[in-house]
């Protein structure tokens, strides 16, 4: 499959999923081409904060020769504070770079950017949308713990905790997952933070076995991966609103010692309180390679993009 732009998790087929791990597997161990982007410019534009997905997009170019232009609070420092579109905004960078990579606030922004822009977009997190690139590195691990022969075992279980109505990580995730049918999802989450309709009827659609519950204690027990999720608060419109809510999961010495030996304790990161630092050195605890697979992955993606893979 040849991918312009990506701003869905929707997109991929396990075909591209399985070369871009190969790639990224290879990448991983030092063997890449380290001038294969040499001449070429990234653009990161960024209207929300990141550390991991900013720094490792950016790291990911220049460890493959090319360069990077950014900006980092684009509200306030582009264009975008004097009331510049969107649009223009990129199809003005568009002119400048080679590729874009855009997180912003508005579910649906680097769709609409893909339509204004003459090199390709990458979704970066849009709002509670989505944010696919955060997907492929969560799947690359799950696969680089669990797999067998390229699949995943036979009722191979994903429990999906916290914020699942704001958590874009989860939406991608749970996108790339429903490629897989023998997965099953376990979604648990406060009844008011529930998986979009429009994710669990894609599920249904796919004949994906999925169970919606509040019953935490039940999905440590039973999952290979606790894919452990922050409450978003800045999705949240009032505080207390996002205090009923905050501290709802927590993964603590107690809570994993319900676990499975052989699961994996997964989180997109930042954490807030939802995992306490105590089980960090937990061998079941994998959020820092995890965090670290996002260089890997980025890159392996960036060669696709540039058919240099
Ligand atoms: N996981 C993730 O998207 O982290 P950042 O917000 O730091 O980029």
């Amino acid at each position: 499959m040849k991918l312009k732009h990506v701003v869905s998790a929707t997109q991929f087929d396990t075909d591209t999923l399985r070369k871009l791990f190969n790639t990224a597997s290879k990448i991983k161990n030092g063997n890449y081409p380290k001038k294969a982007l040499n001449g070429k410019i990234m653009a990161a534009i960024f209207y929300e904060p990141s550390t991991r997905t900013r720094l490792s997009f950016e790291a990911a170019m220049q460890r493959l020769g090319g360069q990077v232009i950014s900006t980092e609070n684009a509200s306030q420092f582009s264009s975008a504070s004097k009331g510049e579109t969107l649009e223009d905004t990129v199809r003005i960078i568009s002119s400048y770079a080679d590729v874009i990579v855009l997180r912003h606030f508005s579910p649906g922004a680097s769709d609409i950017a893909s339509k204004f822009s003459s090199v390709p977009v990458i979704n970066a997190g849009d709002g509670n949308g989505e944010h696919p690139t955060q997907a492929l590195l969560d799947l690359f691990t799950i696969f680089g713990k669990f797999s067998k022969n390229g699949s995943l075992p036979p009722k191979f279980t994903v429990a999906m905790v916290g914020d699942l109505t704001n958590g874009r990580t989860i939406h991608s995730l749970s996108y790339l997952l429903s490629l897989y049918p023998k997965v099953k999802i376990i979604f648990v989450s406060p009844k008011a933070l529930t998986a979009p309709n429009s994710l669990t009827s894609h599920l249904r659609e796919k004949n994906i076995d999925f169970l919606e519950t509040e019953d935490f204690k039940y999905a440590l027990k039973v999952a290979d991966v606790v894919y452990q999720t922050r409450i978003q608060k800045e999705r949240f419109k009032g505080k207390k609103d996002y205090k009923k809510y905050f501290g709802s999961f927590i993964l603590d010495n107690k809570t994993i010692s319900l676990m499975k030996r052989n699961a994996a304790i997964m989180h997109p990161l930042p954490r807030v309180n939802e995992i306490n630092p105590e089980i960090d050195d937990d061998k079941r605890s994998i959020y820092f390679e995890q965090a670290q697979n996002g260089l890997y992955i980025r890159m392996a993606l960036l060669l696709f993009l540039f058919d240099k893979a």
